[in-house]
């Protein structure tokens, strides 16, 4: 008996130089005597490589036979150096598709640096041997290799009412490889929130009694994967896709996850979905992500020479994906895992909003002294003030809204007392008579939930996105230098690992493939009229990724910015973003980043422009849908200068972007298509839909960390003072 935990492993196969048949001519439908015929309905998935290294790449399929569900299933591989296999390097090498791991099967060939082979797999039934379409795949150059190094980096490819025409784009480029930034599933059948599913693209689990029911979209229930079974819907479907099968019978895949191959927003096995109202941690339902994600992801597993996922251990340690790469002299890459290991974004969803976290004495006994008064703003005692009268409307509220009353508790933000106050008075009936707002004037500052944008009890808004820039600054240092783990978004080990090998690294180029903006991303709406006074503010759009951790981010820039040709790859945001970000301590300390947008999902200019609209408190701002529109203009604005480090934003778009190495630089194009492209079905027109894709080139030189653009013809150098390329 095997154990289980052998049982998810792969075959390690020795591949020799070509290897000459035993018997006469061998051509594309025959192995030695046996003639082959087309079987691609036996391998519902096709083929794919993946984690190329010199001597060794990985190879997977899945093999179905209708008859025989259940049954672990035998298979041939075969691997050659010539499309039509007249140059094999091996005899036939027997594997197991293993019912255990879907049928899925992969085996790592170890072969010769530098070359590229075909692959193909072969099964028997009643005799008749049937024979999937051929991959072709290509080990990395050897250490010490001179070559230039050419990939795509890609992201976000929601299946959901959407077509891969990006993809179809890219099967046609020369590539080395391809990185996966993540999101290559999505978890959600149809969240109405941002998918549409139609006939011929929505996700169907045969389960759905072991997912999670999210809702209902008229009388259409949608869910999120929970099960192994519905996460190996997830991916039979979306491989299932023939754009994204070609890209990877085409290219090795090196891919790493964000958090959609688990749960939107997660961190370590929680998930978010309900914004604070009940503890939602399901290390089950992690661990059958991970799984689903080892089984069908052509992935070598670091560490563990049988590669080998461990589905005896608990999470995180059941599955290690940072892991790095070389290609030849000049490339580095190194890819992280920002999911796994992380804490929770530093803002409760369910904090009492009005509850102050620090106190004016703590605050002005702080490194930073206390704030200005758009920051720290004034509280009081709710217990005790005017005789407990605002504890008692307050609990009131909560208790009306099934919110603790519990909470109501201590130090509360005046400002939010009054927001309140006035809602009430405003009612209807408003009560007799009128609670009087409070009068702030000698009253202590503090730093409540409230000044950092949290405006109800349960919220995103304010917790995850959209937060007071300023605010939450003071308020994250100061956890930080409390307690170091809030804001540990690699884990020890990992982030040890990272450093060690970026700072170790003898390669030209150490590049990162990094799941989310390094960039800070921030608004500044101070100037702009017609908007209420707490709205008037600098925000960060996000504070799950880096900008929710920037005492962390700034003390990693600080050490990679001085290594020089620091490089990271990002995706995630749904906007092709260029930018240079650096340590504040230090700006000298900085790196060059290229985010590519989605391969299909939802741009995020029109992500913002539907959370605006569904949000209780910003689509009553009517200024706020304009301003969604205007994304680009508003992250890039030279006269606010609210992100100096950022250099090109394109948020309505989707695509992929393409990396071209050298010794002496890396240029990165990025080609953009209408966001509108997407509910089209191009299949067969590839051509028609490159002539809609925009390219744009930018660079970035060995030896220092200046970004360039190519201006009609010529590189431009960005300057971050001026915000113009000069
Ligand atoms: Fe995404």
């Amino acid at each position: 008996m095997l154990s289980r935990r052998s049982f998810l492993r792969a075959t390690v196969v020795t591949l020799g130089a070509a290897f000459v048949p035993g018997c006469g001519d061998d051509t594309s439908n025959t192995t030695g005597n046996r003639t082959l015929v087309k079987g691609s309905g036996y391998f519902p998935q096709s083929v794919a490589s993946g984690d190329p290294r010199p001597k060794s790449v990985v190879v997977w399929t899945r093999v179905v036979d209708g008859e025989k569900a259940g049954w672990d299933l035998d298979v041939e591989l075969e691997v050659a150096l010539d499309v039509a296999f007249t140059k094999p390097v091996s005899e036939p090498i027997k594997l197991q598709a293993l019912a255990a791991y879907d049928n899925c099967v992969k085996a790592r060939i170890v072969g010769e640096p530098g070359t590229t082979y075909y692959y193909r797999f072969v099964y028997e039934r009643d005799g008749i041997h049937y024979v999937s379409r051929v991959g072709r795949t290509k080990t990395a150059p050897d250490e010490d290799a001179d070559v230039p190094v050419r990939f795509a980096f890609v992201s976000c490819q929601d299946f959901v009412g959407r077509y891969y025409n990006t993809l179809l784009a890219l099967e046609i480029e020369d590539l080395d490889f391809i990185v996966h930034l993540g999101d290559y599933i999505y978890e959600t059948t149809g969240d109405p929130s941002f998918q549409t599913p139609d006939d011929a693209r929505k996700v169907v689990f045969r389960d759905p009694a072991s997912a999670i029911e999210l809702g209902a979209s008229g009388d259409v229930k949608f869910y999120a994967a929970k099960s192994l079974d519905n996460y190996r819907d997830l991916y039979r479907t979306y491989r299932g896709d023939p754009a994204l099968q070609v890209l990877h019978e085409k290219f090795p895949m090196i891919p790493t996850w964000d958090d959609h191959e688990f749960s939107n927003d997660c961190w370590g096995a929680n998930a978010t979905y309900l914004s604070g109202r009940a503890n939602e941690l399901d290390v089950a339902r992690r661990k059958a992500a991970n799984q689903a994600w080892f089984e069908y992801q052509p992935v070598d597993y670091a560490g563990d020479p049988d590669f080998a996922y461990d589905p005896a251990a608990d999470v995180p340690n059941d599955i290690r994906i940072y892991r790095d790469f070389t290609f030849g002299k000049h490339v580095h890459l190194v890819v992280t895992d920002l999911r796994s290991h992380r804490p929770d974004h530093l803002i409760p969803e369910d904090a009492f909003p009005g509850a102050v976290l620090f106190d004016e004495a703590t605050l002005t006994a702080s490194p930073g002294g206390l704030p200005g008064p758009t920051i720290a703003t004034p509280y009081v005692d709710i217990e005790t003030y005017a005789g407990g009268l605002y504890k008692n409307v307050l609990s009131q509220v909560a208790t009306a809204s099934g919110y603790d009353a519990a909470k109501v508790t201590g130090n509360v933000s005046v400002d939010y007392i009054n927001l309140i106050v006035a809602q009430l008075n405003g009612g209807d009936p408003p009560p007799d008579p009128p609670i009087p707002a409070i009068d702030a004037a000698g009253l202590p500052r503090g730093l409540s939930y409230f000044d950092l944008n949290k405006v109800s009890f349960y919220a995103q808004i304010g917790t995850r996105y959209f937060v007071h820039k300023d605010a939450f600054d003071v308020f994250s240092t100061l956890r930080y230098a409390a307690d170091p783990k809030t804001q540990d978004v690699m884990g020890e080990a990992q982030e040890a690992w990272f450093l060690e090998t970026l700072t170790g690294s003898t390669k030209t180029w150490k590049v990162w493939a990094n799941e989310f903006n390094i960039v800070p991303v921030q608004v500044d709406l101070r100037q702009i009229a017609g908007i209420p006074a707490n709205v008037q503010r600098r925000f960060y759009m996000g504070v799950e990724g880096w900008d929710g951790f920037r005492d962390k981010r700034n003390e990693l820039l600080g050490k990679l910015g001085g290594l020089g040709n620091v490089v990271a790859l990002t995706g995630d945001l749904h906007t092709f973003m260029v930018g240079t970000p650096w340590a504040e301590q230090d700006p000298t300390k900085k790196i060059v980043e290229f985010m590519t947008g989605a391969v299909s999902s939802t741009p995020f200019r029109d992500e913002l422009s539907s959370q605006v609209k569904s949000d209780p408190v910003l689509s009553q701002i009517p200024a706020a849908p304009l301003l969604a529109l205007q994304i680009d203009d508003l992250v890039l604005d030279t006269e606010t200068k609210v992100n100096p480090h950022l250099a090109h934003a394109e948020s309505n778009t989707h695509g992929y972007a393409i990396a071209e190495v050298s010794a002496a630089e890396i240029v990165v194009t990025l080609h953009a298509v209408s966001g509108k492209e997407v509910t089209t079905n191009y299949a067969g027109r590839t051509a028609e839909f490159v002539t809609k894709m925009q390219k744009t080139r930018f660079k970035t030189v060995a030896g220092g960390s200046d970004l360039f653009k190519e201006i009609e013809g010529a590189w431009k150098r960005w300057d971050t003072t001026t915000l113009m390329w000069t």
